[in-house]
């Protein structure tokens, strides 16, 4: 049943400032944000507000063809035409690589200028595809996490923390984790 705090939310905080202060120091001209949603929203959002360069944001949703295949599919596209522009795809996890392997195959051939990644967590242990990774929050091992825009089945993306859980228990029964961390 053990639900436990991975990354406190001052600790998400002030990481997340110093990635900010990163890409504005790489991209002095601005930069538009690319955000993989859903489980990328918290992280994009605070991401920005410290920003001190002209920032754009634009949002893709991908779509696995059926589960555990690994293979993804765009169903929600860009706004925003990004060829000439610096781009930095933002992502919440980097777990088999296969979802960022293939978004960033598909904005490399609208011919940004740059085009790099930026993932809050990173489990290099689990790759499948080897995919560069330029700004990375935090390393964390082959765990299950929550919370911080990050859900299992559309549930505890509102914690302010990172919560690692037990897949077998979510599987099991996903509202597992609601009485601890909301009291009913
Ligand atoms: P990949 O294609 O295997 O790299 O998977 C990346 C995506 O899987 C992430 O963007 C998440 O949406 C999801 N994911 C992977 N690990 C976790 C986790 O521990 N918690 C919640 N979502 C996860």
């Amino acid at each position: 049943m053990a639900l436990r705090v991975l990354i406190p939310a001052e600790v998400l905080r002030e990481r997340v400032a110093r990635l900010a202060a990163q890409i504005c120091s790489d991209h002095p001209d601005g930069v538009v944000l690319v955000a993989v949603l859903k489980g990328s929203a918290l992280f994009l959002a605070d991401l920005i507000r410290t920003m001190t360069v002209p920032v754009q944001v634009d949002f893709l949703a991908v779509s696995s063809y059926a589960a555990g295949t690994g293979r993804v599919r765009l169903v929600k596209d860009l706004d925003a035409d990004i060829s000439g522009r610096d781009v930095v795809l933002v992502e919440d996890i980097v777990d088999t690589g296969l979802t960022l392997t293939y978004l960033h195959g598909e904005l490399a051939r609208r011919g940004p200028r740059s085009l790099s990644v930026c993932s809050l967590l990173d489990k290099s242990c689990r790759r499948i595809v080897p995919i560069t990774v330029r700004y990375v929050g935090f390393e964390i091992g082959d765990e299950f996490v929550i919370g911080y825009g990050m859900d299992y089945a559309e549930r505890y993306r509102n914690v302010g923390a990172v919560l690692a859980g037990e897949l077998d228990v979510l599987r099991h029964d996903p509202d597992a984790y609601v009485a601890e961390l909301f009291g009913r």
